[in-house]
């Protein structure tokens, strides 16, 4: 006799399509079987969303969106509400784990070149869940009414301001940062970000469910397929991957109670201790910082002197992470058959974006904008050079790149020219034409090091 949950179940199938969205998602999806540790933070995103979002309801449940209320009734929830203080953590220390996931996440996906096609739309749809997570930060981190959400609201509008000034009064709902700004910050946070979020991860895995994943030796598994049609090297994503997911949500969540529990400002990288202090718009802090998840990008903004320049170069910053899937077009996917070369570009962006992001916390001495500015040099050049690395290059395009590039960082630097810095300016263009005889100059000699390996035909 059928049992009442099996009736149910083909109750439901009769009228909306469970077991085949069960089969086609997960049982019956094949991925993949060498995925490694870099294919956790996928699923680790979708668990911090959800953490991000159950947190924010409660909170939500106490907070109060008005200048007068709103420190207040964090501070209320922090001492008075019961495991007020947890749910609070556990939402600011999410929204720097969101962000560590993600950017590991991301370079998964530039060291095993998952971008490539037919996966670019993955990577676009990723891009803008990128972009909203931002703003998704940006409008959370004014609601505590803090000294740093107040002041840090007020130079980011700003940089709008910089560009068309109308558009920072827009942005503001008023002349300075007030309850009307809160307002508006609170509704795009709580209502309308979080829904286009929502609807851009449904996107994203929609689209890669189409195509299928892509894997850390970068082999198509639909390309070697039994006689009943299923992937030689695919095993199905339920029970394998859900187990396998579960224990990195599980190693996850181990890391994440350790920082909620026992570090939640992470020495002020998390929470900084300003925002402590209740929004005061007639004391401006000595330093206005972003947090940490923005400095690489602001660090680039402030090492130019010239501030609308500076806007556009912050901009571009993150623009051009859309276009990585038209830039790279090398054949080979996966950084394990690529070169020694390819694979110390990787390493130098990497440690570019995090050093980029250590000067944006630091204060702007003349060494640490010079060193900025450098690395931002460095930073645009690697997709110069992923775009270089696309196919073999004549000797006659490598001396164009590398003049186009020397007179470009010429002008840059003649415009900026200032005698009293000019031994700085000397010493840190090393940074620069070292990256550019390493990568450019010295495929061009020994073309040997720029050399990939062959792919397999079958993952590993
Ligand atoms: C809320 C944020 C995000 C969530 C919840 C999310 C979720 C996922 C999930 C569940 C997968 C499949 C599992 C895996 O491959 O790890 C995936 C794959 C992928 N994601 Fe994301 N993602 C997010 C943000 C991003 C961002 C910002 C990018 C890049 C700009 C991106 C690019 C990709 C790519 C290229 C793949 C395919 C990887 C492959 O097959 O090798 N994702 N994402």
């Amino acid at each position: 006799m059928k049992s009442m949950l099996t009736g149910l179940l083909e109750w439901t199938d009769a009228r909306f399509p469970l077991t085949k969205m069960w089969d086609e998602h997960l049982a019956k999806y094949y991925a993949p079987k060498n995925f490694n540790l870099w294919y956790f933070f996928g699923s680790l995103a979708l668990l911090v969303l959800v953490m991000q979002i159950l947190t924010g309801i409660w909170l939500t449940m106490y907070y109060k969106p008005d200048a007068e209320g709103a420190f207040r009734s964090v501070e209320y929830i922090m001492r008075e509400v019961e495991w007020g203080w947890l749910i609070r953590y556990m939402h600011s220390t999410g929204a720097s784990a969101f962000f560590i996931v993600v950017y590991l996440h991301m370079f998964r996906g530039l060291m095993y070149g998952s971008y490539k096609q037919p996966r670019e739309l993955i990577w676009v749809v990723g891009m803008l869940i990128y972009g909203a997570l931002m703003a998704e930060a940006f409008f959370g981190y004014l609601l505590p009414w803090g000294q740093m959400s107040f002041w840090g609201a007020q130079v980011i509008i700003s940089l709008f301001g910089a560009i068309y000034e109308p558009l920072a009064v827009w942005i503001r709902g008023d002349y300075v940062v007030s309850d009307a700004t809160l307002n508006r910050f609170f509704s795009l946070h709580v209502v309308a970000i979080p829904m286009l979020l929502l609807g851009l991860v449904a996107a994203h895995i929609i689209a890669l469910h189409e195509v299928g994943s892509n894997n850390p030796d970068g082999v198509e598994i639909k390309k070697k397929k039994n006689a009943d049609g299923i992937p030689l090297d695919g095993i199905p994503f339920h029970p394998y991957y859900t187990v396998k997911d579960i224990m990195g949500a599980v190693g996850f969540l181990i890391l994440f109670a350790a920082v909620v529990f026992f570090v939640p400002e992470f020495g002020g990288w998390f929470l900084e201790s300003a925002n402590f202090v209740p929004a005061d718009p007639l004391k401006t802090p000595e330093h206005i910082l972003p947090v940490w998840y923005f400095t690489p990008y602001y660090a680039i903004l402030r090492a130019i002197p010239d501030k609308i320049l500076g806007v556009v170069a912050m901009g571009a910053a993150v623009v051009i992470l859309f276009v990585i899937p038209w830039l790279d077009r090398h054949p080979v996917r996966s950084v394990r058959y690529r070169s020694s070369l390819f694979k110390l570009l990787l390493a130098v962006f990497a440690v570019t974006f995090v050093v980029l992001g250590y000067l944006g916390t630091q204060p702007p001495t003349p060494v640490f904008s010079e060193i900025g500015l450098r690395l931002g040099e460095i930073y645009f050049s690697f997709f110069l050079v992923l775009w270089y690395y696309s196919r073999e290059r004549s000797a006659a395009c490598t001396w164009t790149v590398l003049v186009f590039v020397a007179v470009i960082m010429l002008i840059g630097d003649g415009i900026r020219y200032d005698e009293a810095k000019a031994g700085l300016m000397m010493k840190s263009a090393l940074l620069p034409i070292g990256f550019y005889f390493v990568f450019v100059f010295l495929p061009m000699i020994a073309p040997g090091l720029n050399a990939s390996k062959p792919v397999p035909e079958r993952v590993t």
